[in-house]
């Protein structure tokens, strides 16, 4: 496998890959990579004769010093695992100085107000660190297909915005959630729960999918009670936010209307991790 440290290493690389007109796939992550990061590789890999995964902890999308402190650094196993799936990827794996050699500091967007609504209501800036880095990626890489996961569904809505309106030629390719078998969505933080409180964090799929079922035949206002309700009841969950979104404004909705497609999105802490998991209504 090439693991690219530089932008003209990246560079190199790309133009190889472009040669004799080869379709390039970029897999953009933080690392700590899971069985749902491989499939977002796989579906790259499956769609371009190149891929290039990233691997960077970006430190502009963190709203809190501490979370960036404790995320998961494992770049060794991260590469064994990638070269399991095909020795013949790319990783780059940039320094900060590389993605950011002026000042750490994210640039400011006009995301439509998809960014004001759940995560970005709740992590101070978190969208324009996600924005600032998945453009420079974008621009160094010049993928034609980007794939992001739908666990974090309001980002990959952003990325989309993002891309529409900053005019980058890619295609954006939503994947979906992979899960453990007992219902939890693959994360990188689900590592830091300890046994007993692993064992809790299906409560929080399998409200959402409670929460689907109510969907059918209650208002978006009593399915949000509902949900509040369970987790007020639950000894080690304390919940953030739940809300029920049009699946492409993600605005709140108050009344369903038909032919509109939405989802039930929730952020909740288990011990001192904060899980987000979303799911499509109907
Ligand atoms: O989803 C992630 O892991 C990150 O937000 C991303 C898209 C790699 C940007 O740092």
């Amino acid at each position: 496998m090439r693991l690219l440290k530089t932008k003209s290493e990246l560079r190199e690389f790309t133009r190889e890959a472009r040669r004799d007109g080869g379709t390039l796939g970029l897999v953009p992550t933080m690392g700590a990579l899971h069985r749902g990061h491989l499939e977002l590789v796989r579906r790259a890999l499956a769609e371009n004769q190149s891929v290039i995964v990233s691997i960077f902890i970006n430190p502009t999308q963190f709203d809190k010093a501490e979370d960036l402190a404790k995320y998961p650094r494992t770049l060794e196993a991260d590469m064994e695992a990638l070269g399991k799936v095909d020795p013949g990827l790319a990783v780059f794996a940039p320094d900060i100085s590389e993605m950011y050699p002026e000042r750490v500091d994210a640039d400011r967007y006009d995301f439509d107000g998809l960014d004001r609504v759940m995560e970005g209501a709740h992590r101070q800036g978190h969208f324009d660190g996600v924005g600032t880095i998945v453009e420079t990626l974008l621009r160094l890489v010049g993928p034609d297909r980007a794939y992001f996961g739908e666990k974090d569904y309001q980002q990959l809505q952003i990325i989309r915005k993002l891309v529409e309106t900053r005019e980058i030629p890619v295609e954006i390719i939503p994947c979906p959630i992979v899960r453990e078998a007992d219902g939890l969505a693959m994360s990188s933080r689900n590592t830091r729960l300890p046994g007993p409180l692993r064992q809790q964090a299906p409560f929080l799929y399998a409200t959402l999918q409670a929460a689907r079922a109510l969907f059918g035949t209650k208002s978006a206002m009593k399915v949000k009670e509902y949900v509040r309700a369970q987790f007020a009841d639950h000894p080690d969950f304390s919940l953030e936010y739940i809300e029920i979104a049009d699946a492409r404004t993600l605005k709140p909705v108050s009344r369903k209307q038909a032919g509109k497609k939405y989802r039930a999105f929730a952020a909740a802490y288990l011990g001192g991790v904060r899980l987000i998991d979303n799911i499509a209504l109907n």
